[in-house]
Protein backbone atom coordinates (compact mmCIF):
# COMPACT_ATOMS: atom_id res chain seq x y z
CA UNK A 1 0.00 0.00 0.00
CA UNK A 2 1.25 3.36 -1.04
CA UNK A 3 0.75 5.94 1.65
CA UNK A 4 2.76 8.47 0.64
CA UNK A 5 0.78 11.67 0.45
CA UNK A 6 1.97 15.72 0.04
CA UNK A 7 0.96 18.49 2.76
CA UNK A 8 2.02 22.31 2.52
CA UNK A 9 4.38 20.69 -0.35
CA UNK A 10 6.44 18.31 1.77
CA UNK A 11 6.21 14.73 1.02
CA UNK A 12 5.17 12.59 3.71
CA UNK A 13 5.38 8.68 4.43
CA UNK A 14 1.93 8.43 5.35
CA UNK A 15 -1.37 11.41 5.84
CA UNK A 16 -1.28 10.63 9.30
CA UNK A 17 0.09 13.61 11.42
CA UNK A 18 0.07 14.37 14.99
CA UNK A 19 -1.69 17.61 15.67
CA UNK A 20 -0.63 19.96 18.58
CA UNK A 21 -0.41 18.35 21.76
CA UNK A 22 1.94 17.75 25.16
CA UNK A 23 2.63 14.54 23.17
CA UNK A 24 4.41 16.63 20.28
CA UNK A 25 6.20 19.09 22.99
CA UNK A 26 8.17 16.79 24.73
CA UNK A 27 11.21 15.21 22.70
CA UNK A 28 10.51 11.50 24.29
CA UNK A 29 6.69 11.34 23.34
CA UNK A 30 7.60 13.07 19.93
CA UNK A 31 9.94 10.25 19.36
CA UNK A 32 7.91 7.64 20.02
CA UNK A 33 4.92 9.07 17.53
CA UNK A 34 7.93 9.35 15.21
CA UNK A 35 8.69 5.42 15.91
CA UNK A 36 4.98 4.31 15.70
CA UNK A 37 4.85 6.06 11.84
CA UNK A 38 3.72 9.90 12.01
CA UNK A 39 4.83 11.45 9.28
CA UNK A 40 4.95 14.74 10.51
CA UNK A 41 3.89 16.41 14.23
CA UNK A 42 2.69 19.94 15.08
CA UNK A 43 4.46 21.63 17.84
CA UNK A 44 1.66 23.22 20.74
CA UNK A 45 1.13 26.91 20.20
CA UNK A 46 3.30 29.87 21.19
CA UNK A 47 0.52 32.17 21.41
CA UNK A 48 0.31 36.23 20.94
CA UNK A 49 -0.42 36.66 24.40
CA UNK A 50 3.01 35.24 25.32
CA UNK A 51 4.56 37.32 22.44
CA UNK A 52 3.14 40.25 23.81
CA UNK A 53 3.98 39.70 27.13
CA UNK A 54 7.34 39.13 26.64
CA UNK A 55 7.57 42.08 24.50
CA UNK A 56 6.04 44.74 27.14
CA UNK A 57 8.85 42.98 29.69
CA UNK A 58 11.87 43.77 27.68
CA UNK A 59 10.47 47.05 26.75
CA UNK A 60 10.59 47.48 30.41
CA UNK A 61 13.95 46.22 30.83
CA UNK A 62 15.53 48.73 28.35
CA UNK A 63 13.55 51.16 29.80
CA UNK A 64 15.08 50.31 32.92
CA UNK A 65 18.44 50.68 31.44
CA UNK A 66 17.96 53.56 29.71
CA UNK A 67 19.15 56.34 31.77
CA UNK A 68 22.79 54.84 31.82
CA UNK A 69 22.76 55.69 28.20
CA UNK A 70 26.79 55.91 27.50
CA UNK A 71 27.08 52.52 28.80
CA UNK A 72 23.40 50.97 27.60
CA UNK A 73 24.89 49.31 24.23
CA UNK A 74 27.30 46.45 26.29
CA UNK A 75 24.40 45.67 28.56
CA UNK A 76 20.89 46.22 26.43
CA UNK A 77 19.95 42.87 26.27
CA UNK A 78 19.94 41.21 23.14
CA UNK A 79 16.18 39.60 22.79
CA UNK A 80 17.78 35.53 22.03
CA UNK A 81 19.17 36.09 25.59
CA UNK A 82 16.25 36.76 27.58
CA UNK A 83 14.81 33.98 28.91
CA UNK A 84 11.20 34.13 27.49
CA UNK A 85 8.91 32.13 27.36
CA UNK A 86 9.21 32.47 23.47
CA UNK A 87 12.61 31.93 23.84
CA UNK A 88 11.91 28.32 25.54
CA UNK A 89 9.76 27.75 22.18
CA UNK A 90 12.24 28.07 20.27
CA UNK A 91 14.74 26.03 22.11
CA UNK A 92 11.44 23.34 21.90
CA UNK A 93 11.64 23.66 18.29
CA UNK A 94 15.07 22.81 18.13
CA UNK A 95 14.85 20.25 20.48
CA UNK A 96 12.12 18.80 18.28
CA UNK A 97 14.38 18.65 15.21
CA UNK A 98 17.43 17.04 17.09
CA UNK A 99 14.94 14.40 18.46
CA UNK A 100 13.40 13.21 14.89
CA UNK A 101 13.52 13.28 11.33
CA UNK A 102 9.91 13.99 10.52
CA UNK A 103 9.11 17.37 9.45
CA UNK A 104 8.55 19.31 12.43
CA UNK A 105 5.54 22.36 12.20
CA UNK A 106 5.61 25.18 14.54
CA UNK A 107 2.48 26.61 16.18
CA UNK A 108 1.90 30.36 16.28
CA UNK A 109 -1.59 30.94 17.61
CA UNK A 110 -3.33 34.80 17.36
CA UNK A 111 -5.66 36.53 16.02
CA UNK A 112 -4.36 40.30 15.27
CA UNK A 113 -1.82 41.70 13.44
CA UNK A 114 2.00 43.15 15.46
CA UNK A 115 4.79 43.08 16.26
CA UNK A 116 4.36 39.60 17.82
CA UNK A 117 4.50 38.18 14.02
CA UNK A 118 7.95 38.70 14.16
CA UNK A 119 8.39 35.36 15.98
CA UNK A 120 7.71 33.50 12.47
CA UNK A 121 10.47 34.29 11.60
CA UNK A 122 12.77 33.18 14.53
CA UNK A 123 10.82 29.53 14.58
CA UNK A 124 11.92 29.41 10.69
CA UNK A 125 15.69 29.96 11.72
CA UNK A 126 14.98 27.60 14.69
CA UNK A 127 14.36 24.77 12.04
CA UNK A 128 10.37 24.72 11.86
CA UNK A 129 9.88 22.70 8.40
CA UNK A 130 7.06 24.70 8.12
CA UNK A 131 4.34 26.59 10.42
CA UNK A 132 0.92 26.47 11.22
CA UNK A 133 -1.04 29.51 12.28
CA UNK A 134 -3.81 29.07 14.51
CA UNK A 135 -6.55 31.94 14.38
CA UNK A 136 -8.31 30.75 17.23
CA UNK A 137 -10.87 34.05 18.17
CA UNK A 138 -14.01 33.85 20.19
CA UNK A 139 -16.20 36.56 18.25
CA UNK A 140 -17.06 38.14 21.17
CA UNK A 141 -17.17 41.93 20.78
CA UNK A 142 -20.30 43.08 19.20
CA UNK A 143 -19.10 45.80 18.27
CA UNK A 144 -16.71 44.00 16.03
CA UNK A 145 -18.90 42.60 13.04
CA UNK A 146 -17.81 39.42 10.89
CA UNK A 147 -16.13 41.53 7.90
CA UNK A 148 -13.72 43.45 10.42
CA UNK A 149 -12.82 40.83 11.80
CA UNK A 150 -11.87 38.80 8.98
CA UNK A 151 -10.47 41.39 7.68
CA UNK A 152 -7.52 41.63 10.46
CA UNK A 153 -7.27 37.82 10.17
CA UNK A 154 -6.20 38.09 6.69
CA UNK A 155 -4.19 40.79 7.88
CA UNK A 156 -3.03 38.77 10.06
CA UNK A 157 -2.12 35.25 7.34
CA UNK A 158 -0.49 37.94 5.18
CA UNK A 159 2.12 39.33 7.75
CA UNK A 160 3.03 35.79 8.50
CA UNK A 161 3.70 34.91 5.05
CA UNK A 162 5.75 37.59 4.51
CA UNK A 163 7.46 37.57 7.81
CA UNK A 164 8.54 33.55 6.63
CA UNK A 165 9.69 31.56 2.95
CA UNK A 166 8.64 28.30 4.79
CA UNK A 167 5.57 26.48 4.17
CA UNK A 168 2.03 28.07 5.82
CA UNK A 169 -0.60 26.32 7.40
CA UNK A 170 -3.83 27.74 8.60
CA UNK A 171 -5.95 26.40 11.02
CA UNK A 172 -9.46 27.72 11.44
CA UNK A 173 -12.78 27.37 13.39
CA UNK A 174 -15.84 26.26 12.03
CA UNK A 175 -17.71 29.45 13.15
CA UNK A 176 -17.56 31.78 10.26
CA UNK A 177 -20.96 33.14 8.74
CA UNK A 178 -19.74 32.29 4.80
CA UNK A 179 -16.76 29.50 5.24
CA UNK A 180 -16.19 28.76 2.18
CA UNK A 181 -15.70 32.20 0.92
CA UNK A 182 -13.39 32.83 3.76
CA UNK A 183 -11.47 30.18 3.07
CA UNK A 184 -11.00 30.79 -0.32
CA UNK A 185 -9.69 34.38 0.76
CA UNK A 186 -6.69 32.99 3.52
CA UNK A 187 -5.72 30.54 0.94
CA UNK A 188 -5.34 33.99 -1.58
CA UNK A 189 -3.61 35.62 1.06
CA UNK A 190 -1.06 33.06 0.86
CA UNK A 191 -1.90 30.16 3.13
CA UNK A 192 -0.18 26.53 1.76
CA UNK A 193 -2.22 24.48 3.88
CA UNK A 194 -5.67 25.05 5.98
CA UNK A 195 -6.26 23.04 8.83
CA UNK A 196 -9.97 21.92 9.93
CA UNK A 197 -11.01 23.08 12.49
CA UNK A 198 -10.05 24.05 15.62
CA UNK A 199 -11.79 22.35 18.73
CA UNK A 200 -13.37 25.13 20.50
CA UNK A 201 -13.02 24.44 24.34
CA UNK A 202 -16.50 25.47 26.33
CA UNK A 203 -15.87 27.22 30.00
CA UNK A 204 -18.32 25.86 32.56
CA UNK A 205 -19.65 26.95 35.44
CA UNK A 206 -18.33 26.12 38.89
CA UNK A 207 -21.36 26.95 41.43
CA UNK A 208 -19.08 26.15 44.63
CA UNK A 209 -16.38 28.81 43.52
CA UNK A 210 -18.44 30.71 41.67
CA UNK A 211 -16.01 30.65 38.71
CA UNK A 212 -16.08 30.21 35.06
CA UNK A 213 -14.08 27.08 35.04
CA UNK A 214 -12.47 25.23 32.07
CA UNK A 215 -13.19 21.95 30.87
CA UNK A 216 -11.34 19.75 28.64
CA UNK A 217 -12.97 16.95 27.07
CA UNK A 218 -10.81 14.67 24.28
CA UNK A 219 -12.97 14.28 20.88
CA UNK A 220 -14.93 10.96 19.67
CA UNK A 221 -15.34 9.73 16.35
CA UNK A 222 -18.71 11.77 16.44
CA UNK A 223 -16.96 15.06 15.53
CA UNK A 224 -15.39 13.96 12.10
CA UNK A 225 -18.33 15.02 10.47
CA UNK A 226 -18.12 18.69 10.79
CA UNK A 227 -14.57 18.67 9.32
CA UNK A 228 -15.58 15.93 7.06
CA UNK A 229 -18.36 18.15 5.46
CA UNK A 230 -16.10 21.35 4.73
CA UNK A 231 -13.13 19.02 3.49
CA UNK A 232 -15.47 17.66 1.09
CA UNK A 233 -17.05 21.12 0.26
CA UNK A 234 -13.71 22.97 -0.20
CA UNK A 235 -11.88 20.38 -2.35
CA UNK A 236 -11.26 21.51 -5.73
CA UNK A 237 -11.96 25.19 -4.71
CA UNK A 238 -8.76 26.14 -3.19
CA UNK A 239 -4.88 25.40 -4.14
CA UNK A 240 -3.90 24.96 -0.81
CA UNK A 241 -3.96 21.74 0.68
CA UNK A 242 -6.07 20.33 3.24
CA UNK A 243 -5.70 19.15 6.75
CA UNK A 244 -8.67 17.28 8.87
CA UNK A 245 -8.45 17.60 12.72
CA UNK A 246 -10.81 16.86 15.21
CA UNK A 247 -12.82 13.62 15.71
CA UNK A 248 -9.59 11.39 13.67
CA UNK A 249 -9.96 8.01 15.80
CA UNK A 250 -9.31 5.30 13.61
CA UNK A 251 -8.13 4.28 10.16
CA UNK A 252 -11.72 4.77 9.22
CA UNK A 253 -11.77 8.32 10.07
CA UNK A 254 -8.58 8.82 8.60
CA UNK A 255 -9.96 7.15 5.13
CA UNK A 256 -13.32 8.99 5.35
CA UNK A 257 -11.38 12.51 5.37
CA UNK A 258 -8.98 11.75 2.87
CA UNK A 259 -12.20 10.89 0.56
CA UNK A 260 -13.76 13.69 1.46
CA UNK A 261 -10.27 15.38 -0.04
CA UNK A 262 -8.31 16.23 2.80
CA UNK A 263 -4.41 15.58 2.40
CA UNK A 264 -3.18 14.20 5.88
CA UNK A 265 -5.50 13.09 8.89
CA UNK A 266 -4.15 14.97 11.89
CA UNK A 267 -5.13 13.04 15.45
CA UNK A 268 -4.54 13.84 19.11
CA UNK A 269 -7.10 13.09 21.75
CA UNK A 270 -7.38 9.19 19.90
CA UNK A 271 -2.90 9.79 21.35
CA UNK A 272 -3.91 11.22 24.39
CA UNK A 273 -6.03 8.88 25.82
CA UNK A 274 -4.09 5.14 24.15
CA UNK A 275 -0.58 6.49 24.15
CA UNK A 276 1.60 7.81 21.07
CA UNK A 277 1.87 3.66 19.61
CA UNK A 278 -1.86 4.29 18.66
CA UNK A 279 -0.35 5.79 15.80
CA UNK A 280 0.79 2.94 14.43
CA UNK A 281 -2.97 1.04 15.33
CA UNK A 282 -4.85 3.92 13.05
CA UNK A 283 -1.90 3.32 10.63
CA UNK A 284 -2.83 -0.55 10.58
CA UNK A 285 -6.41 -0.13 10.16
CA UNK A 286 -5.99 2.41 7.55
CA UNK A 287 -3.97 0.05 5.77
CA UNK A 288 -6.38 -3.07 5.88
CA UNK A 289 -9.45 -1.10 5.10
CA UNK A 290 -8.02 0.69 1.53
CA UNK A 291 -6.72 -3.33 0.67
CA UNK A 292 -9.74 -4.53 1.39
CA UNK A 293 -11.71 -2.55 -1.00
CA UNK A 294 -8.81 -2.46 -4.07
CA UNK A 295 -7.22 0.62 -2.98
CA UNK A 296 -3.56 0.65 -4.10
CA UNK A 297 -2.46 4.09 -2.95
CA UNK A 298 -3.63 7.17 -0.70
CA UNK A 299 -3.51 9.28 -3.88
CA UNK A 300 -6.16 7.14 -5.70
CA UNK A 301 -8.69 7.48 -3.28
CA UNK A 302 -8.30 10.93 -2.44
CA UNK A 303 -11.50 13.53 -3.24
CA UNK A 304 -13.35 10.89 -4.24
CA UNK A 305 -15.98 11.19 -2.47
CA UNK A 306 -15.68 15.12 -2.51
CA UNK A 307 -18.75 17.75 -3.03
CA UNK A 308 -17.05 17.77 -6.22
CA UNK A 309 -16.98 14.39 -7.44
CA UNK A 310 -20.61 12.53 -5.57
CA UNK A 311 -23.29 12.22 -7.64
CA UNK A 312 -25.69 14.31 -5.44
CA UNK A 313 -23.87 16.86 -4.05
CA UNK A 314 -26.78 18.08 -1.93
CA UNK A 315 -25.74 15.70 0.13
CA UNK A 316 -23.16 17.65 1.76
CA UNK A 317 -25.77 21.34 1.75
CA UNK A 318 -28.96 22.18 2.78
CA UNK A 319 -30.61 19.03 1.43
CA UNK A 320 -28.44 16.96 3.92
CA UNK A 321 -30.50 18.67 6.74
CA UNK A 322 -33.91 17.52 5.64
CA UNK A 323 -32.65 14.09 4.84
CA UNK A 324 -31.56 14.26 8.17
CA UNK A 325 -34.44 15.26 9.90
CA UNK A 326 -37.05 12.37 8.03
CA UNK A 327 -34.18 9.63 7.94
CA UNK A 328 -35.84 9.54 11.95
CA UNK A 329 -37.89 7.05 12.85
CA UNK A 330 -39.48 6.41 16.24
CA UNK A 331 -39.33 2.47 15.49
CA UNK A 332 -36.15 2.90 14.38
CA UNK A 333 -34.07 4.86 16.52
CA UNK A 334 -31.17 5.67 14.03
CA UNK A 335 -30.90 7.08 10.86
CA UNK A 336 -29.99 5.12 7.89
CA UNK A 337 -26.23 5.71 7.82
CA UNK A 338 -25.63 5.16 11.46
CA UNK A 339 -27.43 1.96 10.64
CA UNK A 340 -25.29 1.05 7.84
CA UNK A 341 -21.91 1.59 10.47
CA UNK A 342 -23.91 -0.69 13.42
CA UNK A 343 -24.18 -3.09 10.91
CA UNK A 344 -22.27 -6.33 10.96
CA UNK A 345 -20.65 -7.13 7.90
CA UNK A 346 -22.88 -9.71 5.61
CA UNK A 347 -25.98 -8.22 7.47
C1 LIG B 1 -4.27 18.90 25.74
C2 LIG B 1 -4.38 19.52 24.36
C3 LIG B 1 -3.47 20.51 23.99
C4 LIG B 1 -3.58 21.11 22.72
N1 LIG B 1 -2.69 22.10 22.37
C5 LIG B 1 -2.83 22.71 21.17
C6 LIG B 1 -1.93 23.75 20.78
O1 LIG B 1 -1.00 24.11 21.49
N2 LIG B 1 -2.13 24.34 19.57
C7 LIG B 1 -3.13 23.95 18.72
O2 LIG B 1 -3.26 24.50 17.61
N3 LIG B 1 -3.98 22.96 19.06
C8 LIG B 1 -3.86 22.33 20.25
N4 LIG B 1 -4.72 21.34 20.59
C9 LIG B 1 -5.77 20.93 19.63
C10 LIG B 1 -5.34 19.69 18.86
O3 LIG B 1 -4.18 19.94 18.08
C11 LIG B 1 -6.46 19.20 17.92
O4 LIG B 1 -6.69 20.15 16.89
C12 LIG B 1 -7.77 18.97 18.66
O5 LIG B 1 -7.55 18.24 19.86
C13 LIG B 1 -8.77 18.21 17.79
O6 LIG B 1 -8.25 16.98 17.35
P1 LIG B 1 -8.63 15.57 18.04
O7 LIG B 1 -10.09 15.38 17.89
O8 LIG B 1 -7.81 14.56 17.31
O9 LIG B 1 -8.23 15.68 19.49
C14 LIG B 1 -4.62 20.71 21.83
C15 LIG B 1 -5.51 19.69 22.23
C16 LIG B 1 -5.40 19.10 23.46
C17 LIG B 1 -6.39 18.03 23.84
Amino acid sequence: MDLATSYLGLRLRSPLVASASPLTGEPDSLRRLADAGAAAAVLPSVFEEQLTHDALELDALLESTADHYAEAHSYFPDYQAVNTQARAHLERVEAAKRAVTIPVIASLNGSTPGGWVRHARRMQDAGADALELNLYTVAADPAVGAAQLEARQLELVAAVRAAITIPLAVKLGPFYSALANFAVRVDAAGADGLVLFNRFYQPDLDLDELDVVPRLVLSTSDELRLPLRWIGILYGHVRASLAATTGVHTGLDAAKVLLAGADVAMTTSALLRAGPDQLAVIERELVALLSERGYDSVAELRGSMSHRNLPDPAGFERANYMRTLSSWSSRHPVSPGQAALLAEPGD
